[in-house]
């Protein structure tokens, strides 16, 4: 099913907070999610050894470089969604996951140095593009937004993403303290206790309209010839 990945050869545009959320929020309606820790911080591996973590989440730890892209297959065949954090950066693993994803979410926080991180995983996204030959759907995620302002930083990289007609997610995620809380205690949003988290209420609601955006691009997958050459040359 839906292998969906989160790339920006920045590092900390926010990729491992936006693929728990997802994953969290995709757990939430009772389905079945893989995530693939490629991030060498290992967040989510961590994150995945607190109390809390719903039963239809398992995270994958251990990645080689070679064998990744069958792996995610293989996995894309036993769960419903497929979720690959990647490291900041360019490299083999990182190709190699996005060659294999029916869709790329680039986080993007806020600044220009963001945007050309973010960039740089469009134009690999482009090369990748003509190996595979198949478009690899991409859309950005602006994050770590203000609730109340936004700053001229964002509107410039708005800009910079329009002019370019790039697909940018009507929700951005905004800055929470529950987000970061997720990684200190364990579990999804749900979770939470709101006595003790400020605004959890919007959070939730936030994070469950990034996931509705994610999801609905993903609904129409485009038939997978590509898997079964990757079985034979295997
Ligand atoms: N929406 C958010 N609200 C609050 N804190 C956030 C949010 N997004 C990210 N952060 C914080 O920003 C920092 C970087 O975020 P994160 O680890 O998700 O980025 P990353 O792109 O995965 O980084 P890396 O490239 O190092 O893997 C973390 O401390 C995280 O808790
Ligand atoms: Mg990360």
């Amino acid at each position: 099913m839906p292998v969906i990945s989160f790339a920006n050869a920045k590092g900390g545009a926010g990729k491992t907070t936006a693929a728990l959320l997802l994953a969290t929020e995709i757990a939430d309606r009772g389905k079945r999610v893989t995530i693939f820790d490629a991030d060498p911080q290992k967040w989510i591996s961590t994150w995945a050894d607190l109390p809390g973590r719903p039963r239809n989440i398992s995270v994958v730890s251990q990645i080689t470089p070679a064998s990744l892209a069958e792996q995610i297959m293989d996995a894309a065949e036993d769960s419903d969604y497929v979720i690959v954090d990647l490291e900041g950066t360019e490299n083999l693993i990182v190709a190699n996951a996005l060659s294999v994803s029916d869709l790329v979410v680039v986080p993007i926080q806020g600044s220009s140095m963001d945007a050309r991180g973010g960039a740089k995983i469009l134009t690999l996204i482009k090369k990748l593009e003509k190996v595979v030959k198949h478009d690899i759907r991409h859309c950005v995620a602006l994050t770590r937004t203000n609730a109340a302002v936004t700053t001229r930083a964002l509107k410039a990289v708005q800009e910079f993403l329009a002019v370019k007609g790039i697909d940018v997610l009507m929700t951005p995620i905004v800055e929470r303290a529950a987000y970061r809380d997720l990684f200190e205690f364990g579990g999804g949003l749900r979770a939470q206790d709101p006595r003790q988290v400020t605004n959890l209420d919007k959070a939730q609601e936030n994070a469950a309209l990034f996931a509705a955006e994610i999801l609905e691009r993903v609904q129409v997958l485009p038939t997978r010839r590509w898997y079964h050459v990757f079985k034979r040359a295997g």
